[in-house]
């Protein structure tokens, strides 16, 4: 009896395994909910030691039935074997990027252009963090999550499906039941600055190496082919786009927004709406301000149109959509210290100081060496080797010293003073103002190389295979000294030089050859007269046509030129009154540098009657009334009707009339038709 009530007071087993089943459901929905709040609101509810008793738990419910593992359980973030290589997903729609803005001014243009097209003078904004670190495309069907991608090339990402899996703020199911069949979005993979300091931490004391920033920490663990080591890696992800989706549509991105945190995704806690582009302003500074108190590396704010009608007027470019942009905050600044000063030589002589720095990382980047400018620059900031400075990096531009931060109590060297003599050749140093040159000319083995490098480059004469190494051999072989010399190299000159075979040799040689059909503006360009660039190379092509003319110009032609100022005049004529010039053009041409003249049409020679007033009178022999005027019309002059004191010319014909006579009252100058033949030929004359 006794055994048979024990028995029947024990549940049978169907119902045991159904009990079991629920317990099981129900701490799959309470893990989530505490990962949500973990790892997604940012505000725990229950301690780490009861999570992991929650986990456990589940864990060996589990293990005691294998059939009721679902892969959304929170148990599975990491189950499969590593792979040999990530595969390729192509995205759902393109992945496009953003405008980056840095300065209010065209924060505020960017709205004026957008109030414009829309027709309306209020336009409502969402504004998010810009989060530092790699975007990602996530896809769920039927609230599952299935894929995920990295951007790649925004068309095609790398399939890193199992490594999102790991990531606890993605939730694998989505919650409430209210979410579309189908659900692609776009948020941003990060690592937050104290996970990443702890990683490195760990890193570093295993022998591996540290990572440079929290983005490329981010990077390096979502691309990995084993994801469970990704599941070591403390990764966060935000969504922030919804890139296409079934069912009804919110009207805003803020809707948007609010219906994938209803669903459990973690969404950009920081968001504002603001209706006036004064609030945008506003949310960009206060949001500058609490940058460096934030959890994670920001690098600026995303602006984007709330309506989505009207983020669908307004489309896209080709590569980022035009009712977005990334409103970056200004370069960080990082602290290091000036170990030496060292000068380099450029192409056309001039030495630049450089500091070299204990290296440092700004923004993402490590900074070792940073340009001074010129001496002037370096007094102005008073740079001593020895001195602690603030370097600041902006985009990708080269990095250069903020401010020399004086530090008390330290001895400092004697301020610096540019050498007297070059350090690459040993010539004596001119000045002029705040440069200084190197006066070796192409002597100097730096300004030789400089030469040749630009006169090979793409924008001039484009001789494929003449990099810098190349060059640097070309000259300290001696092969060649002043850029004729090119034309001249010889194959099994070319076979001696390291890196140089049969085919390399003829490839290079080739292309040179090529080179020798040149157009005008290409050849000045590849000259590297200080001053000619690209674009006054163009405007001396356009004026003069030819190399001749060019050479044989004066100042004044030169600066009657719009574009050309006063020292690009001095330095055009000083460059090819220098013999040592005239003679390398020389050679270059009887060594077949052929140079293309600039054809006619593209000449804007200002026109020879420009700023003339013509008066005709009575009738020309040789011309109808029409034609008179529209050949000097084409000349440049004005025709007018009555004469006046501005009246150039009166053309007097048979039968003139009274305007001879107001001409003769006025002084002005009359021509009869041989006259006005003469003015007219000689005009016409180059
Ligand atoms: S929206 C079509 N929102 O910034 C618009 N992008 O230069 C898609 N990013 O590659 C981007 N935070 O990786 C958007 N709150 C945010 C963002 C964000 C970071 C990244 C994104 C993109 C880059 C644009």
């Amino acid at each position: 009896m006794r055994q048979d009530s024990l028995f029947h007071d024990l549940p049978p087993p169907s119902k045991i395994r159904q009990a079991d089943e629920d317990r099981l459901a129900i701490l799959k929905t309470q893990i989530r909910h505490h990962d949500h709040l973990y790892y997604v609101k940012d505000r725990p509810e229950i301690s780490d030691g009861e999570y992991d008793r929650l986990f456990r738990e589940l864990l060996d419910l589990e293990l005691k039935y294998p059939d009721l593992v679902t892969s959304d359980s929170p148990t599975q973030r990491v189950g499969a074997p590593p792979l040999d290589e990530l595969g390729k997903i192509p995205h759902e729609r393109p992945m496009l990027s953003l405008d980056s803005l840095m300065d209010p001014e065209e924060v505020l243009a960017f709205h004026q252009r957008v109030k414009r097209e829309l027709e309306t003078e209020q336009i409502e904004y969402t504004i998010e963090p810009k989060f530092d670190g790699l975007s990602v495309e996530l896809v769920y069907d039927r609230g599952a999550f299935v894929r995920g991608a990295t951007r790649g090339d925004g068309t095609t990402g790398e399939d890193v499906t199992m490594n999102l899996r790991t990531i606890r703020a993605l939730p694998l199911q989505l919650q409430t039941d209210t979410y579309p069949e189908h659900l692609v979005m776009r948020g941003e993979v990060y690592m937050r600055l104290s996970d990443f300091h702890a990683l490195n931490r760990r890193m570093t004391e295993r022998g591996d190496d540290a990572f440079a920033n929290p983005r490329n920490a981010a990077a390096g663990s979502l691309r990995q082919l084993d994801s469970r080591i990704t599941v070591s890696r403390p990764l966060v992800v935000t969504c922030y786009e919804v890139m296409a989706m079934t069912g009804p549509l919110p009207s805003t991105h803020w809707d948007e927004l609010e219906r994938l945190a209803e669903w459990g995704l973690p969404v950009p806690m920081l968001r504002r709406r603001c209706e006036t582009i004064d609030q945008v302003l506003a949310f960009h500074r206060e949001t500058q301000e609490r940058r460096d108190h934030l959890p994670y590396e920001i690098d600026g704010v995303v602006v984007k149109i709330n309506r989505v009608d009207w983020q669908n007027r307004l489309g896209m470019k080709s590569r980022s959509p035009r009712w977005a942009i990334a409103f970056k905050f200004p370069p960080r600044k990082e602290v290091t210290e000036v170990q030496d000063i060292a000068i380099s030589v450029g192409r056309t002589g001039t030495l630049t100081p450089l500091a070299l720095l204990r290296p440092v990382e700004v923004g993402g980047v490590t900074i070792s060496r940073a340009t001074l400018h010129n001496a002037d620059e370096v007094a102005r900031k008073d740079i001593r080797v020895g001195d602690t400075v603030r370097v600041e990096r902006a985009g990708d531009v080269i990095p250069a010293i903020a401010e020399r931060i004086p530090v008390s109590g330290q001895i400092r060297p004697e301020p610096f003073l540019m050498p007297q003599h070059c350090p690459i050749c040993g010539s004596a140093v001119a000045r002029d103002g705040a440069y200084y040159y190197c006066t070796g000319q192409a002597g100097c083995p730096a300004q030789l190389k400089g030469a040749i490098e630009h006169f090979a480059s793409k924008t001039a004469l484009n001789i494929d295979g003449l990099g810098k190494k190349t060059v640097a051999q070309l000259v300290d072989q001696g092969l060649v000294k002043d850029l004729s010399d090119l034309y001249r190299l010889r194959h099994e000159q070319l076979l001696k030089l390291e890196g140089f075979a049969e085919r390399s040799s003829t490839l290079l040689l080739e292309a040179i050859a090529r080179s020798k059909a040149v157009q005008l503006e290409r050849f000045l360009m590849g000259l590297g007269i200080r001053q000619v660039g690209q674009h006054i190379a163009k405007v001396l092509a356009r004026e003069f046509g030819s190399l001749h003319a060019i050479m044989t110009a004066d100042r004044n032609q030169f600066q009657a030129i719009r574009e050309i100022g006063p020292e690009t005049s001095e330095s055009l004529v000083s460059y090819f009154q220098e013999q040592s010039n005239r003679r390398v053009i020389d050679q270059l041409q009887q060594l077949g540098v052929s140079i293309m003249e600039t054809p006619l049409p593209q000449r804007h020679t200002p026109l020879p009657f420009s700023g003339k007033t013509f008066v005709f009178t009575g009738g020309l022999s040789s011309f109808s009334r029409d034609e008179a005027k529209a050949l000097v019309e084409r000349l440049g002059a004005l025709v007018a009707s009555s004469v006046s004191k501005k009246t150039t010319y009166v053309v007097a014909g048979t039968e003139a009339g009274s305007k001879l006579e107001q001409a003769r009252k006025l002084g002005v100058q009359i021509l009869d038709e041989e006259g006005f033949k003469n003015v007219i030929n000689s005009s016409e004359k180059p």
